[in-house]
């Protein structure tokens, strides 16, 4: 159980600390940001299963997280360092540090994840040599948007692939540690680069609805800077519900019950007289 008090905020604060530290050492935050998206990335919206739970330790020997025990074992540093923490929060909140300290945009991190130990199934999170109406369906599934798949695709401003972990190999962009808009600037450049471009990558710009978003994108870095905030913040919350949140609707009940009591007891009280 995930209790978010001030001990907790505390303990928060430190690990992003220890987080801000240890990716930029190490230059790990392609694979952090990596590594949080596949946590979250499991959800289904129907079932309310999967999504930002910590569970990735359990899925790691899954064929579309290959790679990802290196980002999961650099965590443990900072687990051992703050371990009040939830693994589901850790993961998150080392993505938002990912993207923060490659000069993306800063990212609301609201904590209070609870972590789960149940494995999701294979097979949730995109297969990137399939086109735009996968895209919709795995996106769809978690609750997300057209917009929420360009924007979050945005993601890919850095780091790459490895051959030997997705079949894939290089980057995307000229720059892989500077979170920019560069990734759209490189789609709308086409292939002459020599730059990775994924199916999935290419149908963005074969769809029209998806490429309208491309194009916004590569013109306008600020608007790419806030509607992937907002994205991000999204996927990392899938199926969470915020402490304060929560604590509201219980208040609201707790009032709700008083009243219904009180006139119960009123009526009572005229009958009786
Ligand atoms: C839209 C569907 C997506 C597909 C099909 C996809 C696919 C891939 C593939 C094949 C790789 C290469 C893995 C490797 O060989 O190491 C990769 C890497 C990466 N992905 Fe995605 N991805 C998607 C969405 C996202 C999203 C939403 C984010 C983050 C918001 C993201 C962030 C990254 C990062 C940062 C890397 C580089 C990791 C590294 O350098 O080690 N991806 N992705």
């Amino acid at each position: 159980m995930t209790v978010v008090d001030g001990e907790y905020l505390k303990e928060i604060e430190g690990a992003r600390r220890d987080l801000r530290a240890l990716i930029s050492s190490k230059n790990c935050a392609p694979i952090m940001l990596r590594l949080a998206w596949h946590d979250a990335g499991t959800y289904d919206a129907k079932t309310k299963t999967g999504g930002p739970n910590g569970s990735i330790r359990n899925e790691y020997n899954h064929e579309a997280n290959r790679g990802l025990k290196i980002a999961i074992d650099l965590c443990e540093e900072v687990k051992a360092r703050h371990h009040k923490i939830s693994y589901a929060d850790l993961y998150q909140l080392a993505g938002v540090v990912a993207v923060e300290v490659t000069g993306g945009p800063t990212i609301d991190f609201v904590p209070g994840r609870k972590d789960s130990t149940v494995a999701c199934k294979e097979g949730r999170l995109p297969d990137a040599t399939k086109g735009a109406s996968h895209l919709r369906d795995v996106f769809y599934r978690m609750g997300l948007s057209e917009k929420d798949i360009v924007a979050l695709s945005g993601g890919h401003t850095l780091g790459r692939a490895h051959h030997e972990r997705s079949g894939f190999e290089g980057p995307w962009t000229k720059e892989p540690l500077k979170f920019d808009n560069s990734y759209f600037l490189e789609l709308i450049k086409g292939d002459s680069e020599g730059l990775l471009k994924l199916p999935t990558d290419k149908a963005l710009m074969n769809d029209p609805v998806f490429r309208s978003y491309v194009e916004f994108y590569a013109k306008d870095e600020d608007a790419f800077f806030r509607d992937y905030a907002a994205s991000h913040k999204k996927l990392s919350e899938l199926g969470f519900t915020h402490p304060l949140a929560m604590k509201n609707i219980l208040a609201k009940i707790g009032v709700i019950a008083a009243v219904v009591i009180l006139s119960y007891l009123y009526a009572i009280n005229r009958i009786a007289n």
